[in-house]
Parts: structure tokens; sequence; C-alpha cells
């Protein structure tokens, strides 16, 4: 083999490598944010009931959800949106393309579930009414992104 066609051997096995990684990544970063989705619906699995009446309140149920959706909601997005992840591009995720037009939209939304977790974590813990009113906007910030964001089922 001549050392040209040795080099070029060598790229494509090298870039085809890192080709077979990638994938790996994106099927291992689109589990990983529909878990953390799973604990976030999890958690407001909790509250939703008692904000409906069909669980009586319990103060301390009530804030131990909100404070996981604190710590959940604080997670790190950078490496769970990776490019080649929407649901054009590859089967198991319900993720539209458009998200990746604008990743700093994105971003900017669970900035905005911060702030309403943040509020509900305040809140959680006093009484129904209180808790009742926080939970409102927490679940308006997750239909507003799925709906922009997110393919029906
Ligand atoms: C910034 C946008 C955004 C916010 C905010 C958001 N979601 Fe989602 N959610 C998505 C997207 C996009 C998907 C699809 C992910 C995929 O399939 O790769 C999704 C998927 C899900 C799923 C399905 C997970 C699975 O198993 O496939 C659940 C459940 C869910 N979200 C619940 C919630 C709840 C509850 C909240 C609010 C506390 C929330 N989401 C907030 C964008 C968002």
């Amino acid at each position: 083999m001549s050392a040209k066609r040795l080099i070029a051997s060598s790229v494509a096995a090298v870039i085809l490598g890192a080709a077979a990684a990638t994938a790996q990544d994106v099927t291992a970063a689109v589990e990983a944010r529909q878990g953390q989705f799973k604990l976030y619906a999890f958690n407001l699995g909790a509250l939703v009931p008692m904000a409906q009446g069909n669980v009586d309140y319990d103060a301390e149920v009530a804030q131990a959800a909100a404070d996981n959706l604190a710590l959940l909601t604080a997670l790190d997005q950078t490496r769970l949106w990776p490019e080649g992840s929407d649901n054009a591009a590859i089967d198991g995720t319900r993720a539209l393309p458009v998200i990746w037009e604008d990743m700093a939209a994105l971003q900017a939304r669970f900035g905005e579930l911060q702030d309403a977790v943040a509020t509900l974590q305040n809140a959680a813990g006093e009484d129904l009414d209180s808790m009742r009113a926080a939970l409102g906007p927490v679940g308006g910030v997750c239909s507003a992104c799925h709906e922009a964001n997110r393919a029906p089922e």
C-alpha cells in the first residue's frame, strides 16, 4: 500500500470510528433526556392529584416532590440534545427538528421551568392553595414546550 493510500485509509477508519461512537452517543442522550422527563412527570404525579382534590394534601410529600423537581430541573442540558437526535433523523424520539434551529430558545424554556419550579418549591409545603397556585405555571411551561417542540404520540 502506498503511503498516500495508507494515510487515506487510516483517516477513513478514524472518521468511521468517530461516526460509530456518535450514533451511540446520540442514543444515550435520547434515553437520558427521556429519563429526565419521566422523573419530572413522576414527581409532578405526586402533586397533581392533591391539587385536583383526588388525594389528601400532605405537606411533606408535596415538599419532597417539589424539592426533587428543583434538583431535576437544575440538570445541565448541554449534552442531552446532540445534533442528529431529532425525529426526522432517528427513530425512538419525539423531539422535533425545530429545536436545533434555535437551541437558545430551548434553553430559555428550561430557564423558565427552573423559575416556575423555584416558586413551587417555596409554596409546596405551605398549604394546598399555595401549592396549587404555584403548580399551574409549572404545568404551563411543560405544555408550552411540548406544543412547540414535541411530536404527538
Ligand atoms: C424545554 C422544552 C420542554 C420542557 C420545559 C418540558 N419538556 Fe417534556 N419533552 C420535551 C421534548 C422535546 C420531549 C421529547 C424528547 C424525546 O423523545 O427525545 C419531551 C418528552 C417528555 C415526556 C416523554 C418522555 C419519554 O419517555 O419519552 C414526558 C413524560 C415529559 N416530556 C414530561 C414533561 C413534564 C412533566 C414537564 C414539566 C415539568 C416537561 N416535560 C417539560 C420538551 C420539554
